[in-house]
């Protein structure tokens, strides 16, 4: 296997200093396995790190504007039964947070959903988790990471107004307009951002980024 000049750029040193003792010892089983080395390291460095990501949102700004969302939310479910339910999985960080704004005593719990063809209105809804308490007669606040087409919330929310809840509410961390295609009315929203992909703060790509304390548009 030939290598090529340009895979040393960045190579850290330990690689380097091994592909010059390599080449001491040709046809040596030992130059094989670091050039193996080096091409382990190169197929990381493109997959982890060829992305490019630009901060879109600080971690204070996220936590200034949970802030006050839960200051809103406070003053508006005063002597109301109120189940905040967070919609797994982006939603798990912003509810913790979320939750933890709030001066009342909510009760908390998650739904899952996945959707086949979601970025259209020919989209499908499937139920993977449901809530373990009844919403019947409560009042029902959806917190999503979130709301892109519209599809996941419209259904969401439909679903539990069939299941009988009081009221169902939405809150989303992040209002993205470009691809909308379902008419939400979001009651409270972080942030209204009009395109990119997101990653950070529960948001994901391939499952990854969520742990995030910011908020990046990612550029791949
Ligand atoms: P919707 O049904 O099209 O509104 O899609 C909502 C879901 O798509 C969100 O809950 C996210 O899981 C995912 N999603 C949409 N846009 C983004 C993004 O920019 N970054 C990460 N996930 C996204
Ligand atoms: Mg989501």
């Amino acid at each position: 296997m030939k290598l090529h000049p340009y895979r040393t750029d960045n190579c850290p040193a330990f690689i380097l200093l091994s592909l010059d003792f390599g080449h001491k010892l040709q046809n040596s089983a030992y130059s094989s396995a670091q050039n193996e080395l080096i091409l382990i390291y190169y197929y990381f460095r493109l997959h982890m790190h060829s992305s490019k990501k630009e901060i879109v949102l600080s971690k204070q700004a996220i936590q200034d504007r949970v802030s006050e969302l839960g200051l809103d939310i406070t003053r508006d479910y005063q002597n109301k039964e109120l189940v905040v339910i967070g919609v797994l999985k982006g939603a798990f960080i912003f509810m913790a947070d979320l939750t933890r704004a709030i001066d009342l005593p909510v009760s908390t719990d998650f739904i899952q959903v996945s959707s086949y063809g979601g970025s259209s209105s020919s989209g499908k809804i499937t139920l993977v988790s449901s809530p373990s308490q009844s919403i019947e007669d409560r009042h029902v606040l959806l917190v999503e990471d979130i709301i892109d087409t519209g599809l996941t919330m419209q259904w969401l929310a439909q679903h539990f107004s069939d299941q009988g809840a009081a009221s169902v509410k939405i809150c989303s961390l992040i209002d993205k307009s470009e691809r909308r295609e379902h008419e939400v009315k979001i009651d409270y929203s972080g942030f209204s951002i009009s395109e990119g992909f997101l990653i950070g703060y529960g948001l994901d790509y391939d499952e990854r980024y969520r742990n995030l304390s910011a908020i990046y548009h990612l550029t791949l």
